[in-house]
């Protein structure tokens, strides 16, 4: 039987050469390639300072601590995402406040988010749901409306734009994530950009236990003394995977050409067959093709099904507030959120990466739909 992988990295030999010319190098640990990859990163997204860190979930919390929000107060975000976009909330001692999902799209729904803001609220976390970017335009507005900021989840969505807004580019901060099944990978690995001098020197100390010199800074040439002005975290990326992000970044607009052509591929094969849901791209966008979903009705049964003939796949996602942790924290129940719900209960997620043969998704789109009418 066919095996078609869920995801497959696809690191080249010269990724793996530059990873050895740091293993045989003296400085493992946050050094000159850290830096390289954030300068990249930074003039990729035109975005002043990236900061390198060990995961978006790290990203994530670093910010909003880069904006001293914590306990007493609130950010709004999406049930709709991985659990750790409210748990980095949860872990700076803040609430996250749901709003529900659009159903085109899956994205938060700004026409529900100023209902949700009160005198607690000092943020927004828009989450760029599986490569496409929310209405920035709108939430940024919304945001300055009330005072707050806008902390991007950007885990899906480097290449992403909108109404010719780039992602990070309306946000005070942008996130980003290199786990293994992302468009680029260091395993694990995350990044902050933002446009903020004050804040990027802040998250650079943040990451760093609050020391204001890192081991670079530290060793090169002589000893220098550091001191500690506030309290951190240890999330720094380090040479090792920043290695591995650098050449990747230099073909990341070929890897997301091979992936929208997969997309279309899906989508034109898919288009108006009865018992499958494709979520819409809105106009003017550049969606990203972190991932692509269908929604089907007995969603469970077609999991199983497919994964019966050899196709990996995988949930993204199941509501955030109907984790067991989110219920007896918050009291959460079904019927709170009844966009994200459907979605949670409805979607499947296909094998998209650019090693993707062409056989292989046609071998895809054939088992869908055999399965469909099966
Ligand atoms: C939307 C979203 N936000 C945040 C994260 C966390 O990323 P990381 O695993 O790099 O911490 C993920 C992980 O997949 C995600 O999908």
């Amino acid at each position: 039987m066919k095996k078609i992988e869920f995801f497959r990295h696809g690191l080249e030999e010269h990724d793996i050469a530059r990873v050895s010319d740091v293993l045989r190098s003296i400085f493992l640990t946050t050094g000159a390639v850290t830096g390289e990859f954030e300068a990249r990163l930074a003039s990729y997204l035109d975005i002043d300072h990236v900061i390198g860190v060990t995961s978006c979930t790290a990203a994530l919390h670093l910010s909003l601590l880069a904006w001293d929000i914590g306990p007493g107060d609130e950010v709004i975000t999406t049930p709709m995402s991985f659990c750790a976009t409210a748990n980095a909330i949860l872990l700076t001692g803040a609430t996250p406040v749901f709003v529900d999902a659009e159903e085109t799209t899956g994205n938060i729904n700004v026409d529900l988010m100023e209902t949700k803001i009160t005198d607690k609220t000092k943020a927004i976390m828009p989450v760029h749901l599986y490569g496409q970017m929310c209405d920035m335009k709108r939430i940024r507005q919304l945001a300055d409306r009330y005072g707050v900021i806008v902390i991007e989840d950007a885990a899906h969505c480097i290449e992403g734009s909108r109404d010719g807004i780039k992602v990070g580019q309306l946000g005070d901060l942008a996130c980003f994530s290199f786990y293994a099944t992302k468009a680029i990978t260091s395993g694990e690995g995350g990044a902050i950009a933002t446009h903020s001098l004050e804040k990027a020197e802040l998250l650079k100390m943040l990451r760093l236990h609050g020391m204001d010199k890192s081991a670079a800074d530290r060793y090169t040439k002589q000893y220098r003394h550091w001191d500690m002005s506030v309290l951190g975290w240890k999330y720094n990326m380090d040479n090792i995977q920043a290695a591995l992000l650098v050449g990747q970044l230099e073909r990341i607009d070929a890897l997301w050409q091979k992936r929208e052509e997969l997309a279309r591929k899906y989508e034109q094969a898919f288009a108006g067959l009865s018992g499958i849901t494709l979520m819409q791209t809105a106009p003017n966008s550049r969606h990203a093709h972190h991932l692509f979903t269908i929604q089907v009705a007995e969603r469970d049964t077609m999991l199983a099904k497919l994964q019966a003939r050899g196709i990996g796949v995988a949930v993204n996602f199941r509501p955030i507030h109907l984790l067991k942790y989110y219920r007896e924290r918050f009291g959460y129940k079904e019927g709170d959120f009844p966009v994200a719900e459907c979605i949670g209960a409805r979607t499947i997620s296909l094998p998209l990466y650019p090693t993707l043969q062409d056989d292989e998704i046609e071998y895809v789109i054939r088992t869908v739909i055999d399965e469909l009418n099966t």
